[in-house]
């Protein structure tokens, strides 16, 4: 009854995830017993195998802080200076749950009006003035929402009006909770800014972060490195001086570098992988993209410690009705990691991911963890403010390829080297807000258990077994077999799953 995955997929047609269903497999154990421990690269255990992408608009230090500590990992992006993206790969390393590492940040020409309109559609009751608008530059001073509500003047600048950083209690890193908590009681203000030997806001202690932490500790075990620090990937391009930035990464700390782009299989990508195996051996090395064996097969050669999957699959991607190349993503995820799996190279299905039976699906096809975009886009622990439309509470998710990400530098991805013609392989668009990541992934990782127990795997390593000796059964589904699987003949119904 059914296909065997490979008679399905060996035939010369690719699936997307939606194409294909399992059979159901025996149970005779819980859902709460499947282990979904997995490696994202050869030397890299996580227990969660759920990763976020290094996208603009998805993964900065909140993201892989939050990511780390569900037990997975993000990957930081690169649309950013170098010092940047260290910057946030240090915040992610030196984390600690007593910090508030995404506060209001505003420049001194802002005016208290701005800040009033960000305050109507944020929590934020308190800005830090900073030389540049991101976290990691020079602190100047701080505004908070009590002290100047009687002005009338709302013209004025916030450097005009902040209480200066002369004048404001900071503390350098401190051990324990504490200290901090020390600190900012003697101190009688709310707020303790934590700076560098730089004076550059690294976080903010508030009495709330302190009390969140006692009340909320972290959910599960952690993904960390040996010395106990979380898990940290982050992504460089193939350019000449992304080697910079990946020796600047490896200096930070990172644990695996991803080497960013969309058609894996060049001349650049082998260089580098080879040249960063050479100087920093320490940190895995991530290639890709691939959908095919024979690319898989160059890169494993050159040294790659895991492959990332997908071309075009990604909600935000036109890189397929662009350049007429890619593949469906459940054949793509099966074929390179039939192959890598013979040589012990876990395979990261990226793109795509629009639900917890997709995981299900790219991980049954093999995959050792997925890449989400769209799904974290619009958490809260995404970059970028939340604003209104028609009512609506969105964020905005943009792909790298899309030609506004572009144009601040993404475009290397896509092996571009007109400096005036920019050929745009994604879109940008806007995603609702979708709460926590905290929230939103135990309730993903429970439907995976689900899916598996359904699937009869107690484990990854169990559906390998399962698909590699025939007794995972697959076939495809016609449309309206997909419109049959989906909610259907009601007037209206509520689509919130977690
Ligand atoms: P999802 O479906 O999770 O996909 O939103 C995220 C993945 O899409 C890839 N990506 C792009 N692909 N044009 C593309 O063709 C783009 O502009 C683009 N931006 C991101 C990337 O692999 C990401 O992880």
């Amino acid at each position: 009854d059914g296909l065997r995955v490979p008679q399905l997929l060996d035939q010369g047609t690719c699936y997307t995830y939606d194409d294909i269903i399992f059979h159901p497999g025996y149970i005779n154990f819980a859902a709460d017993e499947v282990k979904l421990g997995t490696n994202v690269t050869k030397n890299i255990a996580i227990r969660t195998p759920i990763v976020s992408s290094p996208m603009d608009t998805v993964t900065e230090s909140n993201m892989a802080i939050a990511m780390a500590k569900l037990g997975g990992i993000g990957f930081l992006h690169y649309n950013s200076k170098i010092e940047e993206q260290v910057f946030h790969a240090r915040c992610v390393k030196k984390h600690r749950a007593d910090f508030l590492t995404d506060p209001l940040i505003l420049q001194p020409s802002s005016t208290l009006f701005e800040f009033d309109q960000i305050r109507e559609r944020s929590k934020h009751t308190f800005a830090c003035i900073c030389e540049a608008d991101c976290i990691g530059s020079k602190l100047l001073g701080l505004v908070t929402a009590t002290d100047h509500e009687l002005l009338k003047d709302r013209s004025l600048e916030l450097g005009s009006v902040m209480t200066s950083v002369c004048d404001l209690v900071t503390a350098e890193l401190m051990e324990d909770s504490e200290s901090f908590e020390k600190v900012l009681i003697e101190s009688k203000k709310g707020k303790l800014p934590i700076l560098n030997d730089s004076g550059e806001l690294i976080a903010v202690v508030t009495g709330s972060t302190l009390k969140k932490k006692l009340i909320n500790p972290s959910p599960g075990v952690p993904s960390t490195d040996r010395s106990g620090k979380l898990l940290c990937g982050a992504a460089i391009g193939t350019r000449e001086s992304d080697r910079e930035r990946a020796i600047a990464l490896a200096e930070a700390g990172v644990d695996a570098i991803i080497l960013d782009s969309s058609q894996g299989d060049s001349v650049y990508q082998l260089e580098m992988l080879q040249y960063l195996k050479k100087v920093i051996p320490e940190v895995d090395i991530i290639a890709g993209n691939v959908v095919t064996q024979v690319q898989a097969a160059h890169l494993i050669k050159a040294g790659a410690d895991s492959l990332r999957v997908g071309m075009g699959s990604g909600s935000i991607c036109t890189t397929q009705e662009v350049c007429a190349v890619g593949r469906g993503q459940a054949t793509a995820v099966f074929k390179v990691a039939n192959l890598a799996s013979k040589c012990n190279i876990p395979v990261i299905a990226d793109g795509g991911i629009q639900n917890s039976g997709h995981i299900v699906k790219a991980l049954a096809l093999g995959a050792s963890a997925v890449m989400c975009g769209s799904m974290f886009a619009g958490t809260t622990e995404a970059p970028g403010e939340y604003f209104f439309q028609d009512g609506v509470r969105l964020k905005k998710y943009r792909g790298m390829g899309s030609l506004e990400a572009m144009l601040k530098g993404s475009d290397s991805r896509y092996l571009s080297s007109s400096a005036h013609l920019k050929i745009a392989q994604g879109v940008s668009g806007t995603v609702k807000d979708k709460g926590s990541v905290l929230r939103m992934v135990p309730y993903l990782t429970h439907a995976v258990k689900q899916g598996f127990q359904d699937l009869g795997a107690n484990s990854l390593e169990k559906a390998n077994i399962l698909r590699n000796s025939g007794d995972m059964r697959v076939e495809t589904r016609t449309n309206s077999a997909q419109l049959e699987g989906g909610v259907h003949d009601l007037h209206s119904y509520s689509k919130q799953l977690w």
